[in-house]
């Protein structure tokens, strides 16, 4: 087992999974764990995060000194590196400039375990201000960049080391081998995580917990939901309950296909609740984007919990939960703004009466993706774009009438159509259409007409915390745009998003 601990960086969780990639498991922490909670998980390596602090700026994140005397590895990249260098006596400082993107670390001293196999210059991922001037006394220095400051040190026998450059980030040519150098060289892990062995392990863990009992859960056509329940019937056959809500705001066609392959394909035990009316009512004339999702979200809750007193006797919750969102709540929360309220399929209160089942928190993403495909769940679900809980209610702006979402419903489709025969659907994070409440003036024919517009958003994305928009080709914009106001009776004109994120988000409430 491996431990990360978080000192802030956004490459954190990608430093978590590339470990695992490499077959050994590893588990995030906040940097001020207490030590005693860091050793109990008797960890064969410790990874230490970059971050936004400067290590010698008063009250910045730290460690503690019991984790350095050479006992377990140590491994700091960049902040982390500063900070080792600052805890034991180094000296950091300032840099000349801030040094951001590919840059040229250069060999110059053999000898450090972590760069065994690497040529003496190549390209490596930087992101940092602050640099190391001198290392610690009895530590060597094994390269540097560009600028001439050090780019990797190690001492105390090896076992405490250092890299200035991000060894997680693709665009670091060897990243993955420096990384196997840690683990199996300096921290002798072993192959030891894989995921076929651990779907049978979490269904027995599962079986054995919840025994005879019963357990609901809530499914909502993506991958997690899907991939927990799937998991969890291997283990309790048809004592689990599935419960589907369509809430109104889902896309054409959406809740028929999605129930079918639930009950054909996927052979679940599936309850199907329509409950449009009560959402589309308690939204009527709810303008405001965070109102549409608090409103989306209690209903959600109302109507799944009066579904499951009605099927009786449940006493497990099933909760699609990934590590990702433990992580989030557990200790990124702390002062960060709100940006948007989330939520999922499934977001139910604290004082809920049932016993909560989450085999998927330890995994990420694409591990669920995996362990899905291990166990036959159709690839239309595992590669579905993502689609937010409060569904079309936050892409269509102004008022959610039912007309809206109609019209929203069409445009939607025909993009989705065109990215699709395109070839493009599994090349991007997501392709959607927003409804916008402004009208414009046209004309069709010899008429003027007076109609919304419809904005056409694609985007590519690693994670959705950052995004990119997709450059789609003119032919396929003017395709899509033609048959948007053509087939789609209440739209008169067609608009490409080109904002990026930041600044702007995904979805546009
Ligand atoms: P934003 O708009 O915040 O979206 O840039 C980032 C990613 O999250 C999706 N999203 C949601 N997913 N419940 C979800 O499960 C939500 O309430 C929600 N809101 C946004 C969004 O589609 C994008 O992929």
């Amino acid at each position: 087992n491996i431990l990360v601990l978080d000192y802030g960086s956004q490459y954190t969780q990608l430093i978590a999974r590339r470990v695992r990639e490499l077959k050994v498991h590893s588990e995030i922490l906040p940097w001020d764990a207490p030590v005693e909670t860091i050793l109990s998980r008797h960890p064969k390596g410790i990874i230490l995060s970059g971050g936004p602090a400067s290590a010698t700026a008063p009250g910045a994140p730290t460690i503690d000194g019991r984790l350095l005397d050479g006992s377990v590895p140590v491994l700091g990249i960049c902040y982390g590196m500063q900070l080792l260098a600052h805890v034991l006596g180094g000296k950091v400082r300032k840099g000349a400039s801030a040094e951001y993107g590919a840059s040229v670390v250069r060999v110059t001293a053999a000898g450090n375990p972590l760069l065994r196999g690497l040529p003496a210059t190549f390209q490596a991922w930087m992101s940092h201000w602050d640099e190391v001037a001198a290392v610690p006394t009895g530590f060597s220095v094994h390269a540097e960049s560009e600028s001439g400051a050090p780019a990797a040190f190690s001492g105390r026998d090896g076992k405490v080391l250092a890299l200035q450059f991000h060894p997680e980030v693709v665009h670091t040519e060897g990243g993955l081998d420096v990384l196997r150098n840690f683990l199996f060289d300096v921290c002798r892990c072993e192959e030891s995580w894989n995921l076929s062995g651990w779907v049978d392990q979490m269904t027995s863990e599962i079986a054995a917990k919840v025994g005879g009992d019963r357990v609901v859960c809530g499914l909502s056509g993506g991958v997690d939901s899907t991939v927990a329940a799937v998991l969890t019937s291997r283990a309790v056959g048809d004592r689990l309950e599935c419960i589907f809500v369509n809430n109104g705001l889902l896309r054409k066609d959406e809740a028929r296909s999605v129930l079918d392959l639930y009950r054909e394909k996927l052979k679940l035990k599936v309850h199907y609740v329509d409950a449009s009316q009560t959402f589309l009512s308690r939204l009527e004339g709810v303008v405001e984007p965070e109102r549409k999702r608090k409103i989306i979200g209690e209903t959600f809750v109302r109507v799944f919990e009066a579904k499951a007193a009605e099927i009786g006797g449940a006493q497990w919750l099933l909760q699609g939960t990934l590590y990702p969102d433990v992580i989030e709540s557990g200790f990124k929360g702390k002062g960060a703004s709100v940006i948007k309220t989330h939520h999922n399929v499934g977001g139910l209160p604290d004082d809920i009466a049932f016993g909560l089942l989450e085999p998927l928190r330890d995994l990420f993403k694409d591990e669920v993706r995996a362990i899905g495909a291990l166990m036959d769940v159709p690839g239309a679900i595992l590669g579905r774009h993502p689609f937010p809980g409060p569904g079309l209610a936050v892409r269509c702006l102004g008022e959610v009438s039912p007309g809206r979402l109609d019209v929203l419903r069409e445009a939607d489709a025909i993009f989705a159509e065109e990215i699709v025969a395109a070839g493009l659907y599994d090349r991007m994070w997501q392709a959607f259409c927003v409804l916008l409440p402004v009208r414009t003036v046209g004309v069709m024919g010899d008429v003027r007409t007076y109609a919304e517009a419809v904005v056409l958003r694609a985007v590519h994305s690693q994670d959705g915390m950052t995004a990119d928009w997709v450059r789609l080709s003119p032919e396929l914009l003017d395709r899509v745009s033609r048959r948007i106001c053509n087939e789609v009776e209440g739209v008169n004109r067609v608009v490409l998003d080109v904002t990026s994120k930041p600044p702007a988000t995904i979805e546009w409430e």
